[in-house]
């Protein structure tokens, strides 16, 4: 009796969980009715991980939004679009998937990139908006600074150098270290920035100088690691001590973190001292890894093309050559040589998801239920050849003009217009 009623309780939770785990997502699901690439989509999110693992997931997402349309299904719960007006619906509004959370740095301390709530995230972003903000930038006699020290003294003397010897540089890493430079100076005053672009290419590199360690000790970019968060805090603590102790700031102020500072010590009730200095740094840490990175791959890619087109590298030394502004939107060359490298070679190709609301939403006629997770990849928007004819090909040209259709096609900066700004593109 017993064994009979064991198994009558064992066929009922198969039977159930046969249902909700295969036959329900199959067939019954409201996403059931979008296209699905593979039928594994259905009850699996592994699918389009292993795909991602494989380095795959954005070109098998190409072939099926191609083959299928705007709406695909990659997952039980999880769909991606590839249309002007999904982007409009997903990201104008909805919250951030919880995958964003892995992110925060320092256990759980938050920044605006990994933070979820959207009102939390807009007011995050407001505290920095205006010094990040193009005319900002270009009035700033701390960014002239700045670029004097980074790209005059510590970049060109190194490249006439390297090329004077005849010998090579991986340009990757090196994009990577003026970027970190050029940036941590904005965030916390040239006199406390990294040095890694003049201690490139040393044998025994340190690259940062003074006491601190080494950050990068394996000479081998793939071996890097991330801006260690302890350094980052270190960076953010000395700067602190010279803004309590009302020190001269140095060659040059530390704008990003006195922004950051003054925001958060001025809260009521008043915030402990050690969270104020960590919310900093997991800010300042994700900006200063988004800053290489970014730089780091449209810069390298940028050159890529450059090195192979004489023709290229002609009309850009001439538009250079022959304009005195120092407005970077009076040049339309340079601006479609960045923007075309950004389309084919889009840092954060993909896919940042978002959760659909409380309520469901409705996709291009397809109702999306609660918590789906939705996603757009600029990889796919970009090569969209309706809008990008042969989208394979590098052609800065197409951008001379832009039509309109091209400019909501271009998703470079996904929907945050916070760097889009910084870049100036
Ligand atoms: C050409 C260089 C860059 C490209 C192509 C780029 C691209 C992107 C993209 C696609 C996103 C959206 C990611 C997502 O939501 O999953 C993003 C977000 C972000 N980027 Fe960049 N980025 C660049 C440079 C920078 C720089 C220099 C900074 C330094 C401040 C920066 C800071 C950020 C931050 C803080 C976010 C999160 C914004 C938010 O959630 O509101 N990025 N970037």
């Amino acid at each position: 009796m017993n064994f009979l009623l064991s198994l009558f309780v064992l066929a009922v939770l198969a039977s159930f969980f046969t249902y909700r785990l295969i036959i329900y997502p199959i067939f019954f699901s409201p996403l059931s009715k979008i296209p699905t690439p593979n039928f594994l989509c259905s009850i699996t999110e592994y699918f389009s991980h292993y795909l991602s693992w494989r380095e795959q997931e954005f070109d098998w997402l190409l072939k099926h939004h191609r083959q299928h349309g705007p709406l695909v299904r990659t997952g039980p719960t999880s769909v991606s679009i590839n249309s002007v007006e999904g982007l409009r619906q997903v990201y104008m509004s909805l919250e951030k998937h919880p995958f964003y959370a892995q992110f925060h740095n320092y256990n759980d301390i938050p920044n605006m990139f990994s933070t979820l709530d959207s009102q939390r995230h807009s007011a995050q972003k407001r505290i920095l908006s205006g010094i990040f903000a193009k005319s900002y930038l270009q009035r700033s006699d701390d960014i002239r600074s700045i670029s004097e020290e980074v790209f005059d003294k510590r970049l060109a003397p190194m490249l006439e150098h390297l090329a004077d010897a005849g010998r090579h540089v991986n340009v990757f890493e090196l994009f990577g270290f003026v970027a970190t430079d050029f940036y941590s100076a904005y965030a916390f005053g040239l006199d406390r920035s990294t040095q890694f672009t003049q201690n490139h290419g040393h044998e025994n590199r340190p690259y940062i100088t003074g006491d601190q360690q080494s950050i990068y000790e394996s000479k081998d970019p793939r071996d890097r690691v991330w801006f260690p968060e302890d350094e980052c805090l270190a960076l953010c603590k000395e700067t602190a001590k010279t803004i309590d102790e009302k020190q001269s700031p140095g060659t040059t102020s530390p704008i990003i973190f006195e922004k950051l500072y003054s925001h958060l010590s001025t809260q009521q009730p008043p915030l402990p001292k050690d969270l104020i200095l960590k919310t900093c740094a997991s800010e300042l840490r994700d900006q200063l890894i988004a800053t290489e990175e970014g730089l780091a791959i449209v810069l390298t890619y940028a050159l890529h093309h450059l090195s192979k087109s004489p023709t290229l590298q002609s009309r850009l030394r001439a538009e250079i050559k022959t304009t005195n502004t120092t407005d970077l939107d009076a040049l339309p060359f340079l601006n479609a040589l960045i923007t075309e490298t950004i389309r084919l070679h889009a840092p954060g190709a993909g896919r940042q998801p978002r959760l659909a609301p409380s309520q469901g939403m409705t996709l291009h006629d397809h109702y999306i239920p609660a918590g789906t997770s939705i996603s757009a990849s600029s990889y796919v928007l970009h090569r969209t050849s309706s809008v990008f004819p042969s989208p394979e090909t590098f052609n800065p040209d197409r951008w001379l003009p832009a039509t309109e259709e091209m400019k909501r096609w271009w998703w470079g900066f996904g929907s945050e217009v916070s760097c889009g700004s910084v870049q100036g593109v």
